[in-house]
């Protein structure tokens, strides 16, 4: 989706369709009277005859029949004027873009950025559209006409402020950009999207950023002791990988912020194996791992002045001859042992190496994101991401980073108690505790190897992936992680 910054009125504005946030509660902005009066008092009926109310989220498209310029009117609703919020005009400018999905219109003319002086809208606008007009359309032989905007104009009225107003839209076009490729990653099927893929993609985007990018192979992390890692991946063919990424611009004195995203390219369960009701869906189990590079890929393209390294641990999942199984005992890198109760839960078997390997860079903090678990989505659906940690002003940045952006997190506590769950009889754990507070006994798990540092562990199950279009995350998936965490980066290069 390309954007142009344009100068002009838009009652002589000629375009295939004119968006235009509307209010529920406030109907006397002077470009909406202005329409109105073009179009002899159309929008005003459509309020009286309540078909368009202005609630939030809500579209209508209305042909001007030649009485404006703009063929059409895109009408989104806001909610009340004094509810406003970046989310908001976000969530707006997404349902507008969906709502013209079908109707042919290639081009067309923004005036949502329109409804503050904030540059913050600006922003949202333009994140709104990029993110709400995606489509994975890779694998379809026939690509579909309608498949969407392909141009966006912003109309400002004069030329003040131009400069800020570009740098603005272009930042918040390369942070969608590293959004869109997370989804990209995660949408890809797992035939595909390999261990070897990801590293892959990993090499090639590193290499276009001037990031420093190593893979370590089978035989690297066999040397390194990484056997929880390994133990995973012996039930697949497909070998693993572990991607190293490293972007330091806050010179040599500052401890680095260290990611670490769980990349399970397809997840069957293994020896534990899921049922196949949905199987499918867990392509999606290395969107930890794919946020991560997302991450990495923004940070650099803003040229963050911040110290940033990310860890993707990266396997299959699946029940091969070789497979490591229910009762095995392994010893993780740490040397702390573990007991497989279920191999299923192998997510926090790739991470507990990784999260021991990013000791090696005394972080200032660890993040790490993960598709954990399936109690996850019980308890918080797909409205928020599921956040635990150690380490309360950590907690503290992160929720406001996501209060800011709009990708939600929600806390649960981690209280030592939640440790009895885990009690192995033979070993120092279990990698699974009972059908009780499955998310927390995870988390609680991989608190076991972040040592002492200031950690948040982010489970993503609910929010990588939407069953069902929301304004500007469409079904599919929704590369959650890369928006919060480069706020959260921003906080830091601002020195928070
Ligand atoms: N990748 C799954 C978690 C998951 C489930 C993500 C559903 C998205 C939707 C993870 O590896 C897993 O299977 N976890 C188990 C853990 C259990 C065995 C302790 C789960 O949640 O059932
Ligand atoms: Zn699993
Ligand atoms: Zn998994």
């Amino acid at each position: 989706m390309q954007f142009l910054i344009e100068i002009g009125d838009p009652l002589r504005h000629p375009c295939q369709a004119l968006l235009l946030g509307c209010f529920e509660d406030d109907l006397a902005d002077p470009i909406f009277t202005g329409i109105d009066h073009a179009l002899g008092g159309c929008l005003a009926n459509l309020y009286r005859q309540r078909e368009f109310t202005g609630k939030q989220n809500k579209t209508r498209i209305i042909h001007t029949l030649g009485k404006m310029p703009a063929e059409r009117i895109v009408l989104v609703g806001l909610g009340k004027k004094k509810d406003l919020t970046m989310e908001r005009v976000r969530q707006g400018a997404g349902s507008a873009i969906q709502s013209m999905r079908d109707t042919g219109i290639k081009v067309c003319t923004s005036l949502l950025h329109l409804l503050g002086d904030d540059n913050g809208y600006i922003l949202a606008a333009v994140e709104g559209a990029v993110l709400g007009g995606y489509t994975f359309n890779h694998y379809k032989s026939k690509r579909d006409e309608n498949d969407g905007i392909e141009e966006v104009r912003l109309l400002f009225p004069d030329a003040t402020h131009l400069v800020e107003i570009e740098k603005v839209v272009t930042e918040a076009r390369t942070l969608c950009e590293a959004v869109l490729f997370v989804r990209d990653l995660v949408s890809q099927p797992g035939n595909v999207s390999t261990p070897i893929y990801l590293a892959e993609k990993a090499m090639e985007m590193s290499a276009k950023l001037g990031i420093s990018c190593q893979v370590m192979e089978r035989e690297e992390m066999e040397r390194l002791g990484m056997e929880s890692l390994l133990a995973v991946a012996k039930g697949s063919r497909q070998p693993p990988r572990f991607i190293i990424l490293e972007y330091m611009a806050a010179g040599v004195t500052v401890r680095p912020t260290v990611l670490v995203g769980k990349g399970i390219t397809f997840d069957s369960g293994g020896i534990s194996l899921k049922p196949r009701e949905g199987m499918e869906k867990m392509k999606d189990d290395m969107a930890g791992g794919a946020a991560v590079m997302g991450t990495l890929m923004a940070t650099a393209a803003l040229k963050l002045p911040v110290n940033l390294v990310g860890l993707v641990p990266a396997a299959e999942n699946l029940p091969g001859g070789a497979a490591y199984k229910p009762g095995d005992v392994i010893k993780s890198m740490s040397g702390q042992t573990i007991e497989i109760v279920n191999t299923d839960a192998e997510g926090r078997m790739v991470l507990c190496d990784a999260l021991h390997y990013a000791q090696r860079y005394k972080p200032a903090v660890i993040i790490d994101l993960a598709t954990l678990t399936g109690a996850c989505v019980v308890a918080l659906g797909s409205f928020a991401s599921g956040m635990m940690g150690n380490d309360e002003s950590l907690k503290k940045a992160i929720r406001s980073a996501a209060d800011k952006c709009g990708e939600r997190v929600w806390e649960l506590p981690l209280w030592e108690e939640y440790g009895e769950l885990m009690k192995s009889d033979i070993a120092d754990m279990k990698n699974a505790g009972g059908p009780e507070a499955g998310t927390i006994s995870a988390a609680w798990f991989l608190q076991k190897f972040v040592g002492k540092s200031r950690w948040v562990h982010l489970d993503i199950a609910g929010t990588a992936w939407m069953e069902k279009d929301r304004p500007y995350m469409p079904k599919g998936a929704t590369g959650v992680g890369v928006r919060l965490l480069v706020d959260y980066l921003r906080g830091i290069a601002k020195g928070r």
